[in-house]
């Protein structure tokens, strides 16, 4: 007899529909032969599903077992679909009667017939819920996560004899409720507040504009002065994530199995530091089934690269084009991937291999070419995409020792959240969604200056020597300081500001 169960696979980020067909027949070589491209995890699923039955209190079928997942030109990989095979082989030996057609069914299985956490869940379930399947069977620790999905009914599943049980009739598994999806994404308080940050006003003067208009950001200056510090302050004060933001990354991190057990919706903004070693497959995504890399675990959030110039140069130049387009593309033979990598860049770094040059106290040991190599390290067109360069300089002990606590991190995540509003009203119907993201024809259209403006501007750009690039990147970061003021109009003031956080090229 034939039977078919509905599973799924992943693709990059998105589900694809499985049909698990199980023919079992009483002639021919006993066994059981998989095909339909499985790699070997799929292949092994024999062994799970054989010995799940077995402990699970069926019988596997004498005869001849032949499970085809079809689509037969997609590869299938891993072990998800051990579930579906287990209930297409008991449907088919008529083991089970049960009505099947409306349902997605996946999860890996253990030898004793437990159902174990599987990646990707999100991602299977939505699909499943767009074909118009009513029901979901999924693991038991992924049925939180799986009920945020709108339109389809889930059923948590810890073993395959409670899902043999629940078809049947016999003790019907309860639904999980949707809870989980009325949560509203936040901010839960991990790394440092403002507050507790001494000095550095135009550092974090510096954050909350980034912050606001979400523009790339680098910081330079001495070992100890608190860079690494103030870039993981940064999440304090972004805004709140909206519940589809929240959607967006959560399928990330579960489609690369990294949602915490006891988090169905990740709710903060990410903020993830690789290290330097990192190579540029884990950075930016890759592998032969591709997975999403730190910049697509970053989407929505902040991607900090502490010590730039230690990074390997080829690894930081694989970053140019999803800086620029927000999204990161894989080509494989079977076709191109992509991920979304919707990030606000901050990087971090020494403006010398001693840390210490253009330091007032202490003296840079370092010779001047070696200085001029450090820097060089980084290169320009990197340097280009980001808007923000701010020296962080040694802070003085005055400073230090202040007691008075500074303007807490809620007061200028409002101030942000503000700016963010003005911006949200201004692309409405666009894909732009903050300053940093406008194109050319946006910026002529929304940052415009005044006369005075026009004047600062034009001697900037004579005597600063301003490129075309340089010159939109003050419009942008002066349209978002403007919004920070609650201003429609640049004022010069503005312009002024957004002069400061221009690149200084070492003038050693
Ligand atoms: N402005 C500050 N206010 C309060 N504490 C600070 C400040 N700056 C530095 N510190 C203290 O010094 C420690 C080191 O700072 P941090 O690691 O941020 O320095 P850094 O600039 O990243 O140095 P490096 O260049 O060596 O990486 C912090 O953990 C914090 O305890
Ligand atoms: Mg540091």
């Amino acid at each position: 007899m034939l039977a078919k169960v509905f599973s799924c696979a992943v693709v990059g980020l998105d589900g694809v529909l499985i049909e698990v067909e199980v023919d079992v027949s009483n002639g021919g070589q006993p066994g059981m032969i998989l095909v339909g491209l499985p790699d070997a995890a799929v292949q092994e699923s024999r062994e799970r599903v054989r010995a799940a039955i077995r402990n699970c209190g069926g019988k596997f079928p004498h005869g001849r077992v032949t499970v085809n997942l079809a689509p037969a030109d997609l590869k299938k990989a891993g072990p998800t679909y051990d579930l579906p095979i287990g209930i297409g082989i008991l449907l088919a030996g008529r083991q089970l009667w049960a009505d099947v057609t409306d349902a997605l069914i996946v999860g890996e299985l253990s030898l004793d017939g437990i159902v174990r956490h599987t990646p990707g869940i999100i991602s299977m379930v939505s699909l499943a819920a767009e074909k118009g399947l009513a029901r979901a069977f999924v693991p038991y620790d992924d049925a939180r996560e799986a009920s945020l999905v709108k339109g389809i009914e889930v059923f948590p599943v810890r073993t395959l004899a409670d899902l043999v049980n629940h078809l049947t009739g016999e003790t019907p598994i309860a639904p999980m409720t949707d809870e989980h999806r009325h949560v509203e994404a936040c901010y839960d308080g991990n790394g440092a507040d403002f507050s507790e940050i001494r000095g550095q006003e135009h550092v974090k003067r510096g954050l909350e504009v980034a912050a606001a208009g979400a523009h790339n950001l680098i910081m330079s200056g001495p070992p100890g002065s608190g860079k690494t510090l103030l870039a993981r302050a940064l999440p304090s004060i972004l805004p709140p994530m909206s519940i589809d933001e929240a959607l967006e990354v959560t399928r990330i991190y579960s489609v690369r199995g990294l949602l915490p057990p006891d988090t169905p919706l990740i709710r903060e903004r990410p903020f993830r530091s690789p290290h330097h070693t990192t190579s540029h497959a884990g950075l930016v995504g890759g592998g032969t089934w591709p997975r999403p890399g730190e910049i697509s675990l970053a989407h929505r959030g902040v991607l900090f690269l502490d010590e730039l110039p230690e990074f390997n140069s080829v690894t930081l130049e694989v970053l140019r084009q999803p800086l620029e387009d927000r999204r990161v593309s894989i080509a494989r033979a079977s076709g191109t991937v992509s991920f979304p990598a919707n990030v606000t860049l901050v990087a971090a770094m020494n403006p010398c291999p001693c840390g210490y040059f253009g330091d007032p106290v202490r003296e840079c040991r370092c010779a001047h070419s070696a200085v001029l190599r450090y820097q060089k390290r980084i290169s320009g067109p990197l340097l280009d995409r980001i808007d923000i360069h701010l020296e962080v300089p040694r802070i003085a002990y005055e400073q230090l020792a202040d007691r008075r606590p500074g303007e807490e991190s809620a007061l200028v995540r409002g101030r942000v959240e503000a700016a963010r509003e003005v911006q949200a009203n201004r692309f409405e119907d666009g894909e732009t969604l903050t300053n940093a993201d406008m194109g050319p024809r946006e910026v002529q259209k929304y940052a415009r200056l005044d006369n005075q403006g026009e004047q600062l501007m034009r001697t900037a750009v004579r005597q600063l020597a301003l490129s075309a690039r340089g010159y939109h990147r003050v419009l942008k970061l002066s349209r978002t300081i403007a919004d920070l003021t609650g201003c429609e109009k640049i004022e010069t003031s503005h312009v002024a500001e957004a002069l400061q956080y221009r690149p200084r090229v070492a003038d050693a």
